[in-house]
């Protein structure tokens, strides 16, 4: 089995669809533009759509007869990022860039939703997901919430990002965490201002918050089991204005990222009680706000075994990674895997020279990997409902 031909031959067209998304970004929430292409051509297909899930989801339907039901589900935000390509599809929305990929996710899964409608060999329903706001807004959360799999019931859901850093025409995944869970914090330290030449006449907020940034790093690395993977990175300091002055206030913000739902709970309570340690002995109070993030990807075995091998029929085995490393970026589709067994993979969208990682203004996704992601996913539908025999 290879790249499905017929899909192959549709490269332009995809890649015109791709395109189009790239050049039209729109942020979490936002996606009106996006959610109305992707609805109209599932229509024009003869798909059910139903739209509004989450403000912009969109989601259609295809069913063949009784049978069991597969969600397969794209993301189609963009992020704030002002765009440094220079390319005739740049971004048109200043600000705003599809520096994820989610244009070129959203696109494969179109072609696969044409194919399966067009010559789908399957008996079953096929619920295509496209799923507004996955960059920190949790569009999946809120999906489920408003009711996703009991409208659209499924027996098991899948996903799938493009990665750079694999090489295109490979993919990888594995069962267990496939990524991990992550958890932002703000921080108040509270002090009290003095003037810069006399100290002693204030509690300094700044110097405890340097201590509380080096205290953090003991956490992974002294309370965690070095056999288990973590990280906290203090990412925002913010206090003062001028050269001569203690302020009152020094604010801290970063995030916790591991792959174990005890261990995320743990890691928490250490952050805070480290934080409180510091600045109790120093004088100064600080207030410690978690906002919920999301858990760790965490993959099915029996859907990954399959997901391995229908991407090993298509690519063969020397390009498929069954047991790949997991990576410490999040991604929300964990919420639907709490809720239904499933798998996500990763395609690959070039290695080596001018593969540049996602969120970064220089990226764009690989048009060359559109028709393998399509012909995954139609193959993935296909083996997960089975062969119609009529
Ligand atoms: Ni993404």
């Amino acid at each position: 089995m290879q790249v499905i031909a017929e899909i192959q031959a549709g490269q332009d067209e995809l890649t015109a669809w791709r395109r189009h998304l790239h050049s039209h970004p729109e942020l979490a929430y936002e996606e009106v533009q996006t959610a109305e292409f992707v609805a109209q051509k599932l229509d024009a297909w003869g798909l059910r759509v139903h739209r509004g899930l989450a403000t912009t989801g969109v989601i259609g339907t295809l069913e063949r007869g009784a049978g069991r039901r597969v969600g397969l589900r794209a993301d189609m935000d963009a992020l704030p990022i002002h765009e440094a390509n220079t390319f005739e599809h740049r971004s048109r929305h200043d600000g705003k860039m599809h520096a994820c990929g989610h244009d070129g996710h959203t696109a494969m899964l179109l072609g696969a939703a044409r194919y399966l409608a067009e010559h789908g060999r399957f008996e079953g329903t096929i619920q295509f997901i496209f799923q507004p706001a996955e960059e920190a807004a949790g569009g999946a959360k809120v999906m489920i919430d408003e009711g996703l799999f009991e409208t659209f019931p499924v027996d098991a859901v899948f996903g799938m990002h493009n990665w750079p850093g694999l090489d295109a025409g490979r993919f990888a995944m594995r069962t267990g965490p496939m990524m991990a869970s992550m958890d932002c914090f703000d921080m108040e330290i509270q002090g009290h201002g003095a003037h810069g030449a006399l100290p002693h006449n204030g509690v300094d907020p700044v110097a405890a918050a340097a201590q509380v940034i080096s205290a953090l790093q003991t956490v992974v690395s002294r309370n965690v089991n070095p056999l288990e993977a973590a990280v906290i990175s203090v990412t925002k300091i913010h206090g003062g204005d001028a050269h001569n002055v203690i302020p009152d206030i020094v604010q801290l913000g970063g995030a916790i990222r591991c792959f174990d739902d005890e261990l995320r709970a743990f890691l928490c309570r250490r952050v805070v009680e480290v934080a409180n340690g510091v600045c109790e002995a120093l004088g100064a109070t600080i207030v410690v706000n978690f906002n919920s993030g999301y858990p760790a990807v965490k993959n099915w075995p029996e859907q990954t075994e399959l997901a391995a091998s229908v991407a090993t029929a298509i690519v063969g085995e020397q390009n498929v990674d069954a047991a790949s490393l997991p990576v410490m970026v999040s991604e929300d589709f964990a919420f639907m895997l709490k809720e239904k067994p499933g798998c996500y993979i990763f395609i690959g969208n070039g290695a080596g020279e001018g593969a540049c990682m996602i969120h970064n203004p220089d990226y764009d996704f690989n048009d060359a990997i559109l028709p393998l992601g399509s012909t995954y996913w139609v193959r993935l539908a296909e083996s997960f409902l089975g062969v119609s025999s009529r």
